[in-house]
């Protein structure tokens, strides 16, 4: 028997947990537990992604809750370890780049237990971003390194990471997408938003970088004023960029916006296959928009995720008025000229969950 013990608390971990949980139950020999950390804890961060996703409920949910870094990592570390010491894992996997990863990672490689890593050796080599120490520390932890891109391979091999601990897999992200594209659609969410058959932008922005000082997040909101003067723009809004709009005083600057309360899963993928363009500071939307081959522009400086720049849709861009309305322009220009052409980076094939599961049963 191998004993794996997955380990998600945000909700870009659940798209990446699912189909590895359901490929590693077509194994005999693999017996696993699902630990939610709580780092994600409200209706529509959590429990929605669970029954979009098909997700069993966790059996074990440590309730971590919000905090500082320090605060939030050293909860689900505490609250970990106990059930370590019960469950005694063969493996620990953790997905991703959020806190609640790299504080499982920690527990599990201190107590001797394995730790693989779902989504390793991304890098946007950009220290202040908070998942960038996430990943880096996580890699340094981890006993089985599963990349999703092949530029993954090559930043863990030029850290020194043996080659034996790494192993290609894929984008597990995008067997979740091409799994549920269909039931998306089927939730015809731009039919139910009012925009069905127009021109739309959809945007989500939550960085620390880009929301938690009043400067760039005025620009950004300047700028989704300036489009919705041309199509309805679709905010789906985080938690903490709703708090920072208010606490701030910047609500005046987006009336033209309309915002939405954080979207489901399906209702997400629903909006983003019929948008005519995606204004993001997420990790996964510059995957799931060059999947579906929807222009992205994302406002940060680098990315972890270069793949979809050189093979994808998507176009890094400054937290500036003019800048973005400048590249949203060139969008709509190249949008009128024939557009834009879904790819799919090699691995990105809806089998990465397969792989994993593979891999971690034979070893
Ligand atoms: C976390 C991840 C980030 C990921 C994002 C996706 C880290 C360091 N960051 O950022 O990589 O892109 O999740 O959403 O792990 N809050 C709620 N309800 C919730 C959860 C959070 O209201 O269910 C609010 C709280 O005010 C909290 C704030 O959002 O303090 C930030 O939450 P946190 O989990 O610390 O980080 P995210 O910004 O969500």
């Amino acid at each position: 028997m191998t004993t794996l013990v997955h380990v998600v608390g945000a909700r870009p971990n659940f798209m990446k947990v699912a189909p590895v949980l359901r490929a590693a139950r077509a194994h005999p020999g693999v017996r696993q537990y699902l630990v939610h950390t709580g780092q994600h804890y409200d209706e529509a961060m959590s429990d929605r992604f669970f029954s979009d996703l098909g997700l069993p409920a966790p059996d074990v949910n440590l309730g971590v809750g919000s905090g500082t870094h320090a605060v939030q990592t050293a909860r689900v570390m505490m609250e970990f370890e106990p059930v370590l010491d019960r469950l005694q894992p063969d493996w620990v996997v953790v997905y991703g780049d959020v806190n609640s990863t790299v504080a499982a990672a920690l527990v599990a490689s201190k107590k001797g237990i394995r730790v693989a890593h779902v989504e390793a050796g991304l890098r946007s080599r950009d220290r202040t971003m908070p998942e960038e120490i996430n990943r880096l520390l996580t890699d340094q932890l981890a006993d089985l390194l599963l990349t999703p891109s092949r530029d993954a391979d090559v930043n863990l091999r030029a850290e020194g990471i043996p080659e034996e601990r790494i192993t290609f897999v894929g984008n597990v992200m995008v067997d979740t997408l091409l799994r549920l594209r269909e039931q998306a659609r089927a939730l015809a969410t731009p039919q139910a938003r009012g925009v069905a058959g127009r021109p739309y932008a959809f945007c989500t922005f939550h960085r620390p970088s880009n929301v938690d000082r009043a400067e760039p997040l005025a620009e950004i909101l300047g700028s989704l004023d300036d489009l919705a003067a041309r199509m309805p723009v679709l905010f789906a809004i985080h938690p903490r960029t709703r708090a920072r709009i208010a606490e701030f005083g910047l609500g005046r600057l987006a009336e033209r916006v309309t915002l939405l309360e954080p979207l489901s899963y399906l209702e997400t993928i629903s909006l983003l296959e019929q948008a005519t363009l995606v204004l993001t500071d997420s990790g996964g939307l510059q995957e799931e928009t060059t999947v579906l081959g929807v222009p992205c522009l994302t406002a940060r400086r680098n990315t972890e995720r270069p793949v979809t720049i050189t093979e994808g849709t998507n176009r890094l861009i400054p937290s500036e008025r003019a800048g973005i309305n400048a590249a949203v322009e060139a969008v709509l220009r190249q949008r009128g000229n024939g557009g834009f052409s879904p790819s799919r980076p090699e691995g990105w094939d809806g089998r990465a969950g397969e792989r994993i599961a593979r891999r971690l049963a034979e070893s």
